[in-house]
C-alpha cells in the first residue's frame, strides 16, 4: 500500500468541566480543563484511490469524525478527499472519553505529514468536532474554551496523574446530557480558573484535583443514566469519591500515587465495578 503515517491517539479526562452558557448556534460554551489519558488508539493512514475507513470496534450507524477530518483537510488543500485510514481502538465508545474526537486530530496529523502542508490543525479541527481542537494541539494539558476552539496550553505537573477510570457498561449520547441540562446548572467556572490557576502555577496535587474535579454536566448526566448514581454511590460507601468525565458515562478516581491508584481500583472492583489504574498527563 505504500507509505502511512501511524499517530498515537489518546483519550482524555475532563478534570474540571463548566457550561457557561447556550450559544445561538444551539451548542454550549464551556470552560474545561482537559488532560490526556494513557489509553489510546492507533491511527494508521495511507494514500488511496478513495476513501475508506476501518474500524477493529463496529462504531454503528451516524457521522464518522475520522471521515469528517479526512474531508476538512483535503477541502483546506483543495485535494480529493481519498485516503485509507485504519483506527485501531482501544478507548471505548461514546464513553465521555474524547476517543472518536481524538481519532479524528490523529487523522489530521498523519494527513498533515502524508500531504506534506502546514495547516492550522487547531482551526481544522473545530470544524470537525467540539473535542478535536485539544487533541489537534498536542498538549497533554490544556484550559479549553469557547465550543471547544479556544485551547490554551497548560504546563504538565511535575509528577504524573494517578487516576483510576471507570466506564458503566451504557452507552451514553452527549446531545442527550446537553440538552437535559437545565439553566440553573450552569456556570461553576470558579473550579475550573482555580485548577487552571494551579497548573499554570505548577502547584497541582491529588487533593486540589479531588478539591475541584466539578462537572456541571454531572446533574444532567444522573438523570439520564441511573448507573451513574449507583456506581458512584457504591464507591462513596467505601469513601472514594467519582468524578464525571466530558458527559459520561465515564468516571473517574483521583490517586494519591500508583500504590493508592492500584489500592481503589482492588477496592472498586470488589464492589463489582470495572475500575482500572491510568496515568493522565503524562
Ligand atoms: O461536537 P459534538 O458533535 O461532539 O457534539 C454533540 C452534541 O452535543 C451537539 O450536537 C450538541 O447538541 C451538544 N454539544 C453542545 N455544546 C458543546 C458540545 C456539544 O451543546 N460544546
Amino acid at each position: 500500500m505504500g507509505r502511512s503515517v501511524t499517530v498515537a491517539a489518546p483519550a482524555k479526562l475532563n478534570l474540571a468541566l463548566a457550561v457557561t452558557g447556550k450559544r445561538a448556534d444551539g451548542y454550549h460554551d464551556l470552560a474545561s480543563i482537559f488532560a490526556t489519558l494513557d489509553l489510546v488508539d492507533d491511527v494508521r493512514v495511507a494514500p488511496h484511490k478513495t476513501l475508506e475507513i476501518r474500524n477493529t470496534l463496529d462504531i454503528g450507524p451516524g457521522e464518522d469524525l475520522a471521515a469528517r477530518a479526512v474531508r476538512a483537510m483535503a477541502a483546506e488543500v483543495k485535494r480529493e478527499p481519498y485516503a485509507f485510514v485504519h483506527i485501531r481502538k482501544r478507548i471505548p465508545l461514546a464513553a465521555g472519553l474524547g476517543g472518536g474526537s481524538s481519532d479524528a486530530a490523529a487523522v489530521l496529523r498523519a494527513l498533515a505529514t502524508l500531504w506534506k502542508v502546514d495547516a492550522d490543525l487547531v482551526r481544522l479541527g473545530a470544524n470537525v468536532g467540539s473535542d478535536v481542537p485539544f487533541f489537534a494541539a498536542g498538549s497533554a494539558v490544556a484550559l479549553v474554551t469557547g465550543r471547544g476552539e479556544n485551547i490554551e496550553p497548560l504546563p504538565k505537573p511535575r509528577e504524573p496523574l494517578h487516576v483510576v477510570v471507570m466506564r458503566p457498561p451504557v452507552r451514553l449520547a452527549t446531545a442527550e446530557v446537553f440538552a437535559e441540562l437545565r439553566p440553573d446548572e450552569m456556570a461553576q467556572r470558579a473550579h475550573v480558573d482555580a485548577l487552571a490557576r494551579a497548573f499554570r502555577a505548577g502547584t497541582v496535587t491529588p487533593e486540589t484535583l479531588r478539591s475541584h474535579a466539578h462537572n456541571d454536566l454531572l446533574t444532567a448526566a444522573q438523570r439520564r443514566c441511573e448507573a451513574i448514581v449507583s456506581w458512584r454511590a457504591a464507591a462513596a460507601a467505601r469513601g472514594i469519591a467519582l468524578f464525571l468525565t466530558g458527559s459520561g458515562p465515564t468516571l473517574f478516581a483521583v490517586a494519591d500515587d500508583r500504590r493508592d491508584a492500584l489500592r481503589m481500583a482492588r477496592i472498586l472492583r470488589r464492589a463489582g465495578l470495572k475500575a482500572r489504574p491510568h496515568v493522565a498527563a503524562a
